[in-house]
C-alpha cells in the first residue's frame, strides 16, 4: 500500500538575490513499512522536501501535491497539520540538542508528547516514557527518565529523540540527518536501532543523509538528489551495483574505505551549483566528466534505465556507455562552467582516470 505520494514536488524561495529553486519536479512514493533513503550534498534539497511535506516551510512558494494516507497534505489546516505530526508522521531532526528542551527532564518530554495524543494518566504516561527508553537501549532508564538532556551523552540524545518519535507508532519516520554528530560505532549502533524499531511497529521511515554507507546498510529503496532533483532512484541494491547516473558513481567513489571505492570510480569534482542560478540542461553537467553536447541544452527527467528493473536515472547516458571511456572536452567544460557563472571546473588527471572505468554491470 502506498503510504506517502510526493508527485512534481515544487518548492521555491523567494529571496533579495534572486529566487531560490530548492525542490524542482520531485516524485516518489514510500510504501507501508518501507525504507526510502534520500541522499545528496548539502544544499541538494533534501531537508526542504522532508519539511514541505510536512506543512513546515511557511514563506515558499509550493507547487504539485504531497498525498499521505489519502490525505493531500498541502491543503490541510495548520491544525490538520499538527495532528498528523507526532500522531502519524514523526520526526527526528539533525540537532537533538535544540529540538529537545534544555529545562525539562527528558523524560517529562517523552511525556508530554504522549499526552499530546492520548489519554493517559501522569503516572501511566512516566511508565510509557521508562518503557521506551529501555525499548532505545538505554541503560538504567528509571533513572535517566529524570535526566536533564545536557546530563546525557549525544548518541543517548539521538535515543531520546528516537524514543519520542516512537512514542505514539508512527506511521511514517522521517529522520533526518539522525547521525551527523555521532561518532561512526554510535552511528551504527543507531541505525541498527532504527531498523529494529522499524521492524517491530511496522512503520515506513525516510532516511534522510549525505552518506550512501548509512542508507545501504538500512533502506530498501534509495533516492540520489542533485540540485533540488531527484538524479537517480532504484532500490539499494541495484543502485549501489548498477550505478547509472554518474553523480551518484562519484558519491561512491568518495564512500571512505569503502570497498566500492576505486579507480574505476570518478570523485565528484567542484561545487553544487547555485540554485538561484542554475546551469542550462543538467545541472550536474559542469561537473559530470561523461557530459555531452545534449546535457548542456536538454534537461534530463527521470527515465528508465535499460534491462532495470524499477530502475531510474535522470542522465542521457546510455547504458552500455556506462563506465566505459566517453570523449570529454574538459576545455569545452570550463567554457560552459565560466558562461553560466560558476567557479570553473577543473578535472585534473581525469582523461586518464576515464581510461579504467570498465562497464559496471
Ligand atoms: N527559507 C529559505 N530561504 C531561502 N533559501 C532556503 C530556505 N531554506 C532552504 N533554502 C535553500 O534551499 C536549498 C536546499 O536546502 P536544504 O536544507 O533542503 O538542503 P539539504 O539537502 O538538506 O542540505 P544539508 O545536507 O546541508 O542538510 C539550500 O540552497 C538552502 O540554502
Ligand atoms: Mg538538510
Amino acid at each position: 500500500m502506498t503510504l506517502l505520494k510526493v508527485d512534481n514536488l515544487t518548492v521555491s524561495f523567494p529571496t533579495s538575490d534572486g529566487v531560490v529553486q530548492a525542490v524542482r519536479g520531485l516524485s516518489f512514493e514510500v510504501e507501508a513499512g518501507q525504507t526510502l533513503g534520500i541522499v545528496g550534498e548539502s544544499g541538494s534539497g533534501k531537508s526542504v522536501s522532508a519539511l514541505t511535506m510536512l506543512g513546515l516551510n511557511p514563506g515558499a512558494d509550493i507547487t504539485g501535491s504531497v498525498t499521505f494516507d489519502g490525505r493531500d497534505m498541502l491543503r490541510l489546516s495548520p491544525r490538520e497539520l499538527q495532528q498528523i505530526r507526532g500522531a502519524d508522521i514523526a520526526m527526528i531532526f539533525q540537532d537533538p540538542l535544540s529540538a529537545l528542551h534544555p529545562h525539562f527532564r527528558v523524560g517529562w518530554q517523552i511525556r508530554e508528547a504522549i499526552r499530546a495524543h492520548t489519554d493517559v494518566s501522569n503516572a501511566e504516561a512516566r511508565h510509557m516514557a521508562v518503557d521506551l527508553l529501555r525499548l532505545v537501549n538505554i541503560p538504567q532508564p528509571d533513572r535517566r527518565v529524570d535526566a536533564f538532556p545536557h546530563e546525557l551523552s549525544g548518541g543517548m540524545r539521538q535515543r531520546v529523540m528516537i524514543a519520542m518519535a516512537l512514542a505514539l507508532k508512527p506511521k511514517l519516520l522521517i529522520a533526518d540527518e539522525p547521525t551527523t554528530a555521532l561518532d561512526a560505532t554510535v552511528q551504527a549502533q543507531l541505525m541498527e536501532l532504527l531498523a529494529s524499531m522499524q521492524r517491530e511497529v511496522d512503520m515506513a521511515m525516510i532516511v534522510i543523509t549525505h552518506d550512501l554507507g548509512v542508507v545501504a546498510r538500512i533502506a530498501d529503496k534509495v533516492q540520489v538528489m542533485y540540485a533540488g532533483r531527484a538524479a537517480e532512484m532504484a532500490d539499494a541494491n541495484t543502485l549501489f551495483h548498477q550505478t547509472h547516473h554518474p553523480y551518484t558513481r562519484g558519491l561512491l567513489a568518495s564512500l571512505p574505505g569503502s570497498a566500492i571505492t576505486s579507480s574505476r570510480l570518478l570523485p565528484i569534482v567542484g561545487q553544487p551549483p547555485s540554485l538561484i542560478n542554475l546551469p542550462s540542461g543538467c545541472a550536474f553537467h559542469p561537473r559530470c566528466p561523461f557530459a555531452m553536447d545534449r546535457c548542456m541544452r536538454e534537461m534530463p527527467s527521470l527515465m528508465a534505465v535499460e534491462g532495470g528493473e524499477d530502475h531510474l536515472s535522470a542522465c542521457y547516458l546510455p547504458r552500455e556507455m556506462v563506465g566505459v571511456s566517453v570523449a570529454v572536452d574538459t576545455a569545452r567544460q570550463r567554457y560552459a562552467a565560466d558562461k553560466q557563472g560558476l567557479r570553473a571546473v577543473r578535472l585534473p588527471g581525469v582523461a586518464a582516470a576515464r581510461e579504467e572505468v570498465p562497464a559496471l554491470a
